[in-house]
């Protein structure tokens, strides 16, 4: 399908993110990526220009990201509507005030999708992340900085840039950045993707 150049920047990033869960050897990483594309191929909403609430972190973040994803990230910001990551209030300020989550694809998202979610997440630096768990299967893929990654009983695992990080349903994980350094990650959620689940644990 011949895309608009109005749409164009949104299409893109779709077929970036699809590409990057293509890879993933699992039944929701290619669910995702299928929904990716498909939804490149299909109407496109306008831009909303929604400003985004860390949008110096998000900058900064960018910066040392691999330039193809960093350019097609900023060109498709007037789409992507980020959201400091409460929860539905389940996550008070002291943590929610540095993070935020975008919903590209998914029951709230940009695009809708009913059975799975998949958007983006900056988590600034210095921020403990407290363990928490949620029905849904989950896979975050680093994208930009590093963090500290825990789950279940594993050791806490610094990871950049192109690594995979999956949790089952109701595995309690947690993320925790170094002083200074943000990262940035891509996400999906696939099987029981509502929130009623969702509990900070640690
Ligand atoms: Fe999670």
């Amino acid at each position: 399908m011949r895309r608009s150049e109005t749409t164009a920047p949104l299409a893109h990033l779709l077929t970036a993110l699809a590409a990057l869960y293509v890879a993933e050897p699992r039944d929701g990483g290619l669910a995702a990526a299928a929904a990716l594309r498909e939804a490149a191929d299909g109407p496109l909403p306008a831009p909303c220009n929604v400003p985004a609430p860390l949008a110096a972190g998000l900058a900064q973040v960018l910066t040392g990201a691999d330039a193809s994803l960093a350019a097609a990230i900023r060109a498709a910001l007037p789409w992507i509507v980020w959201e400091l990551s409460r929860h539905d209030g389940r996550i008070c300020d002291e943590y929610a005030l540095h993070m935020m989550t975008a919903e590209i694809l998914g029951p709230d998202g940009i695009l809708h999708h009913d059975n799975l979610r998949v958007g983006l997440f900056l988590q600034s630096g210095g921020l403990a992340y407290p363990t928490r768990a949620h029905a849904a299967e989950e896979t975050f893929i680093m994208l930009a900085g590093q963090g500290l990654w825990q789950a279940g009983d594993g050791p806490a695992l610094l990871h950049g840039a192109g690594v995979l990080i999956h949790h089952p349903g109701m595995v309690p994980h947690s993320s925790t950045t170094l002083p200074g350094q943000p990262l940035l990650a891509a996400w999906r959620w696939s099987g029981d993707i509502g929130f009623d689940s969702y509990l900070l644990t640690g």
